[in-house]
């Protein structure tokens, strides 16, 4: 168990404002806290002019007589005005329900902290390495690609060791806990990369309380609009902007929110000297993209819905992963966790990788709507290949286990419209299954252990 001084005080906190059984903001409060109260302008610079000596010693010891951030305005690696409206505004998201609370209890010190980063990667890794030292242990469940090489690169070069555990079984990460006692962190993605399988993130917290353990969740598919990992005793939210925040594949950032104690002091630190840096154009690019999420959301969610029961009806496939349908493993947990069941699909389908590659083929055509690609969350429609794609670095054993079979598709829903992409999924796996069709391209899908 690894206590921090800020262990007491959070857990207070968090019982006291952050834990709600409450429902979600209604859609247009959300909407209006994504609209915001105006845009920043771009302030694409590296450096600040100071007024005086004592104006910039002043920025450097984190004071400011101008009622900013602290060490805003000093150079950007430290903070930039147009961050910190993302910042802000993914802050919002995720917890106007503290912000609402801690107004009414007259509280006047921030809880949460927000810090806006490079890239999902970035912020998942400033995460750990702030958080943890070498002997500490992490669970895991099944997470994207980058992430599991990230923590077998902790448990090889660091001595930080990831026990890898289905998330979804509670009593499972119950007796990796009991098993593991220098645990500090369970790290979880639910729905997870790319099964669309959901952890009990209720129970998860309870156990890491339990524990002196931390909760991560990383809610890159979801956002704060269809889950809110605080509200269920998460004590740190992971995301990538890339993906919805950003929504139209214009550029890469992450975000992290956690105890502002924190956030503002280790985990400060730890990104100023690492320096994975937003760029200002790309802080502004997803500062004007997060105005419409839950629009494009909504509207990706209902294609999602039409296309995941048109999958599960077709003749030719086999097993469809969505939340939403009621066929799912943890279908029962939408409701108490989730808005909705989101945008993201996989699907298997009759015969494994061969049709798929095929199916995959016809969508990188320049003629079918869609594209090949990885990424996720954009307007267009992705369809990608987890075990040749995102998910290739992890073991071929782990990633079978994991039921990342060859043959497995994953689909990022976008908004071309229901009847356009079902019209072109018949079309495609009609094509996929066509006899003696030989392309030149077909046939580079390894089999599994291949
Ligand atoms: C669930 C999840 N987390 C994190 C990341 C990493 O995000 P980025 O590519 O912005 O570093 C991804 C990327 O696909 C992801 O799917």
């Amino acid at each position: 168990m690894k206590r921090f001084e800020w262990s007491e005080w959070w857990e207070e906190r968090k019982q006291k404002y952050l834990i709600s059984d409450e429902p979600f903001l209604d859609r247009d409060r959300f909407a209006s806290l994504c609209v915001g109260t105006g845009l920043p302008d771009i302030q694409q610079r590296s450096t600040f002019r100071f007024r005086n000596v004592r104006d910039g010693a002043e920025r450097f010891i984190g004071r400011s007589k101008s009622g900013e951030k602290p060490f805003a305005r000093i150079y950007t690696r430290l903070g930039n005005p147009t961050t910190e409206y993302l910042e802000r505004v993914l802050f919002q998201l995720d917890c106007q329900h503290l912000i609402d609370a801690a107004l009414a209890a007259d509280e006047r010190e921030p809880t949460v902290g927000s810090m806006v980063l490079a890239s999902g990667m970035a912020a998942i890794s400033t995460t750990l390495l702030s958080l943890l030292e070498s002997g500490d242990g992490i669970i895991a469940g099944n997470v994207y690609g980058c992430t599991d090489s990230l923590l077998r690169t902790l448990s090889r070069k660091f001595d930080i060791n990831t026990y890898f555990v289905d998330t979804t079984d509670s009593a499972a990460v119950a007796e990796a806990l009991r098993l593991h006692p220098e645990v500090a962190v369970i790290f979880i993605e639910s729905p997870d990369n790319p099964t669309l399988a959901m952890s009990d993130i209720r129970v998860l917290g309870g156990l890491a309380r339990q524990h002196g353990a931390l909760l991560v969740v990383d809610n890159t598919f979801c956002t704060a609009y269809l889950q809110q990992p605080f509200r269920l005793g998460a004590d740190f939210v992971v995301q990538s902007t890339t993906k919805y925040i950003n929504g139209h594949s214009t550029s890469i950032g992450g975000n992290v929110l956690g105890p502002f104690r924190f956030m503002s002091a280790e985990f400060f630190t730890m990104a100023k000297d690492l320096g994975p840096t937003p760029s200002p154009m790309d802080s502004w690019l997803n500062g004007l993209s997060v105005q419409t999420l839950p629009q494009r959301i909504d509207a990706a969610v209902e294609n999602a819905v039409d296309i995941a029961a048109f999958l599960s009806h077709h003749p030719r496939v086999e097993r469809v992963y969505y939340p939403g349908l009621p066929s799912h493993p943890q279908h029962h947990l939408v409701g108490p966790q989730m808005r909705n069941g989101g945008a993201m699909i996989a699907f298997e389908l009759e015969g494994g990788a061969r049709p798929a590659e095929r199916l995959m083929n016809y969508f990188a055509r320049h003629d079918t709507p869609m594209e090949l690609a990885v990424s996720l969350g954009c307007v267009i429609s992705y369809i990608e290949h987890p075990a040749s794609m995102t998910h290739h670095v992890v073991p071929v054993a782990d990633r079978l286990a994991r039921g990342i079979t060859d043959g497995l598709v994953r689909l990022s829903v976008g908004l071309e419209g229901a009847s356009i992409l079902r019209t072109a999924f018949e079309e495609g796996l009609t094509e996929a299954y066509r006899e003696k069709r030989v392309g030149k391209n077909v046939g580079a899908l390894a089999p599994a252990g291949g």
